[in-house]
């Protein structure tokens, strides 16, 4: 097994081989190269969620005069909203080394088992989709994130014997998209849990501004208020459709993004006025047009829609709640009045799209 330091500055520890648990998940390598080059290393150059950092800095602070690790820490919210990132700067802030894995890539007990052997005091391994955690892999983790023990059986039924195994002094941070998933026993043994939340258009400003400096792209204030204005309150969305516009400002004007190059760029990417995208908007048609509004089940919008139900409830659905376009009811999803203005139909019981 190769486990190779990553060129960035915190030090990531990444797999090599496929084998290997030690991955991140569901992107490809062009999108987390991207993502590694403007990820921001600090707490100075990481934008938003700043009581989330007013108290890390605190807790991080009061761990090295005790030269201590760091409590466990459970990061929750909507995908792309940083988790990762966080758990990047809290290393950098700490000066410890990350292990990066996913639970999905913790299939058999001796992935888990390997992981923590290998740790070394002070590091910290951060543990992405948390709440898909197998039960014994689960059930691994909790001895060693309370007491720092690893509980190995050796033998076969009258012989068995525990072997208790001591580990290094970690840190384990957590992320997950879906808190009210993680088992109880689990969740109580993270010390400190924050909620990530969406990000305010002038955050998501500051952010486009920072990536196109990374990157050399020529963007003025306009240019990145109507990016920042499409981008879903998330700034990995923000920061592809930089890319994104930035290949329509290169091609079809002088490579410089002003407000009139972003918005039509963002047009031709069907990208709305509010960041809905095609599928979002169908998500809100269907519901409207094929069941009067809901509430319907996600299961059957998912198959009406051809999609994954994960896909709609961990990436269309939260935004579309957070901008009260949709409704969570307990017989099924709904649209708000908003939702029915947004898709230009005059009121709830007209359901003819004025588009
Ligand atoms: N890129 C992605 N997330 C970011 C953040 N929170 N601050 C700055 N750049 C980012």
């Amino acid at each position: 097994m190769s486990i190779i330091a990553d060129d960035n500055d915190f030090k990531t520890i990444r797999a090599k081989e496929e084998k290997n648990p030690i991955v991140e998940p569901e992107e490809s390598d062009t999108d987390r190269n991207f993502e590694n080059t403007i990820r921001p290393k600090s707490f100075d150059s990481y934008i938003g969620q700043a009581g989330i950092k007013d108290t890390l800095k605190i807790t991080i602070q009061a761990a090295k005069k005790r030269e201590m690790p760091l409590d466990h820490l459970l990061f929750y919210g909507p995908p792309g909203l940083g988790k990762t990132t966080l758990a990047g700067v809290i290393a950098q802030e700490m000066g410890a080394d990350i292990k990066i894995t996913s639970a999905p890539a913790l299939e058999r007990p001796r992935d888990i088992v390997g992981i923590l052997m290998s740790l070394k005091g002070g590091e910290i391994l951060f543990i992405d989709e948390i709440h898909r955690l197998n039960r014994v892999t689960e059930e691994i983790l909790y001895p060693a994130m309370e007491d720092f023990y690893l509980d190995m059986t050796t033998g076969k039924s009258q012989t068995v014997k525990t072997l208790r195994l001591p580990l290094p002094k970690f840190t384990l941070i957590g992320a997950t998209t879906k808190a009210g998933e993680l088992s109880g026993p689990l969740r109580d043994r993270f010390g400190i849990i924050h909620r990530l939340e969406f990000y305010s258009q002038d955050e998501l400003a500051q952010v486009v501004e920072r990536t196109a400096d990374i990157l050399k792209i020529e963007i003025d204030e306009a240019g990145a208020y109507a990016i920042a204005k499409r981008s879903r309150g998330t700034p990995r969305i923000a920061n592809r459709l930089v890319k994104r516009v930035s290949d329509y400002a290169l091609v079809k004007h002088n490579g410089k993004i002003t407000e009139s190059v972003a918005n039509k760029s963002l047009d031709i990417l069907k990208i709305d006025e509010f960041g809905l995208d095609t599928t979002d908007r169908n998500l809100l048609k269907l519901i409207i047009d094929k069941y009067d509004g809901g509430p319907v089940g996600i299961e059957t919008i998912a198959a009406a829609l051809g999609e994954d139900v994960r896909t709609l409830e961990d990436v269309c659905e939260p935004f579309l709640l957070q901008a009260g376009l949709l409704q969570r009811t307990p017989r099924g999803r709904k649209v708000s009045p908003a939702g029915y203005r947004h898709l230009g139909y005059k009121n709830i019981s007209d359901q003819q799209s004025l588009f």
